[in-house]
């Protein structure tokens, strides 16, 4: 899977959603996720991001490990929803705990 880090936080630009072919990156309050079993790995999302927070799983950068348990346990509550659009009036008031912790960041 693709996952997006720290610097998608407080940022939110959303170039990512409209390259997924399979509508897997859901929008959380302060970033977006991409869902682990519902990302086909096409990599469509990472170039496209201005701030460069998405990365295949094994190349996110050692500070931002921890991203990919955020990304994969963000969906541990919605299950597989099968598809982001459907789901944005749940998902944008949601943040894994990680995140919702953090101060403003990206400012
Ligand atoms: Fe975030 Fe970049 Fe997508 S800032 S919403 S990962 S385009
Ligand atoms: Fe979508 Fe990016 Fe995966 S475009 S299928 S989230 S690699």
């Amino acid at each position: 899977t693709y996952v997006i880090a720290q610097p998608c936080v407080d940022v939110k630009d959303r170039a990512c959603v409209d390259e997924c072919p399979v509508d897997c990156i859901y929008e959380g309050d302060r970033m977006l996720y991409i869902h682990p079993d519902e990302c086909v790995d096409c990599g469509a999302c990472e170039p496209v991001c201005p701030v460069e927070a998405i990365y295949y799983e094994d190349d996110t950068p050692a500070q931002w490990k921890d991203y990919y348990a955020a990304n994969v346990n963000f969906f541990d509550a919605l299950g597989s929803p099968g598809g982001a659009a459907k789901m944005i009036e749940q998902t944008s008031k949601l943040d894994h705990p990680m995140i919702a912790a953090l101060p403003p960041q990206n400012q």
